[in-house]
């Protein structure tokens, strides 16, 4: 349903729990109701943007505009057979709901993804990622409303531009495309994926490779691992894992032997965890007063209690900074700064 709120406090709207205030904040439902509330032009005149479940913002000032906050959160069973389901998602739904959902029902694709904070609508932009999956292995097709021409639109998704933490929705589309739903390709047959780290281990232990057991491992270890945002605000991972040639990893790797690698797009190139670059850079468990470095995942800054958003980039500034002198390797944020 459409709701306007103005002068709106964004404390409970952003997972780093920093304050900040938005002019003008509007919910929507579907598409179709998005469309009417942009039709007369007076919202895109202005600043406008999408405030999804705030999970991967940092707000730095006030919002002087008009954010739409997506509150559909259906899930339409679009076609079924002996193999695929199809289901197409409101953007309003939050992200582990719709995990929870699949899994009870025994449809497999999005089980490596369990308990990523967030919305649905959200998980495109950012191709999230854990554990070996990314939203990509599931989508079919988004569907958006182009606010440039108020069409509706629906792109496949091999031409959403999916690539580590990235997207046309970071790219070209920013600032034109609204993300009203997104439709998943589920399997019915298991295809249990434990390549990553704990994973076959965690799953193995909770008696094997389950639907059930492989989110209720992934669950585990990211609990383990990562602050909950309801009880430390944070925003997961603050920075990308940098992709670098592979001749400055393996030179690195001379020097420090224990630096894990990981495969990038292409065999020029090789990931490397920014988690253990600021670890090894002296920052895990690092304490402001306000903000920190959580203690058991050093690629995850925290909100120690009354943070401002700036006080948060300053950290970030910080350790950017330390890494790329002590490394030689730039490291970006994956968390909007706004
Ligand atoms: N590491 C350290 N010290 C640390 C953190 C990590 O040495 O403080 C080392 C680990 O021992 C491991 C390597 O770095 O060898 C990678 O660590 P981990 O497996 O925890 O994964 P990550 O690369 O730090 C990525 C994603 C996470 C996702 C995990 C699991 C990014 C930016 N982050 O983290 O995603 O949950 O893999 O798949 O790609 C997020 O995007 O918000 C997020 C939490």
């Amino acid at each position: 349903m459409m709701e306007r709120f103005l002068d709106i406090d964004l404390t409970p709207y952003n997972s780093f729990g920093v304050p900040a205030r938005a002019d003008r904040m509007v919910t929507f439902d579907s598409r179709e109701e998005l469309r009417e509330l942009l039709a007369d032009g007076e919202i895109l005149a202005g600043r406008w943007g999408v405030l999804s479940g705030g999970n991967n913002i940092l707000f730095t000032q006030d919002f002087r505009g008009t954010l739409l906050h997506p509150v559909g959160k259906g899930i339409e069973v679009l076609s079924s057979d002996v193999s695929r389901v199809r289901v197409r998602v409101q953007a309003g739904l939050e992200w582990d709901d719709l995990v929870a959902w699949a899994v009870e029902r025994g449809l497999w694709g999005l089980e490596n993804l369990s308990l990523i904070p967030g919305y649905v609508g959200a998980a495109p932009v950012q191709n999230i990622g854990a554990y070996g999956a990314e939203a990509k292995d599931t989508v079919e097709a988004v569907e958006l409303l182009d606010t440039g021409t108020l069409a509706p639109l629906t792109l496949a998704a091999a031409h959403c531009g999916f690539g580590y933490r990235e997207s046309v929705f970071k790219g070209v589309l920013r600032g034109r495309a609204v993300i009203t739903a997104v439709v998943f390709s589920l399997g019915r047959v298991p295809r249990p994926s434990l390549g990553y780290g704990d994973l076959a281990r965690e799953t193995a232990a909770l008696g094997g490779p389950s639907l059930e057991n492989i989110r209720r491992a992934v669950t585990a270890i990211r609990r383990r691992k990562l602050p909950d945002p309801k009880e430390t605000g944070n925003a997961g991972s603050f920075f990308k894992n940098p992709v670098v040639e592979r001749s400055v990893a393996e030179r690195l790797k001379e020097r420090y032997p224990d630096l894990p690698l990981y495969p990038a797009q292409d065999e020029a190139h090789c990931k490397l965890p920014a988690g253990w670059l600021i670890d090894r850079a002296g920052w895990k468990g690092h304490a402001r007063p306000t903000v920190g470095v959580h203690g058991a995942q050093a690629l995850v800054l925290v909100n120690r209690g009354g943070a401002t958003g700036t006080e948060v980039l300053g950290l970030a500034s910080d350790i950017r900074r330390d890494v790329e002198e002590r490394f030689g390797v730039r490291i970006e944020t994956e968390v909007n700064v706004w």
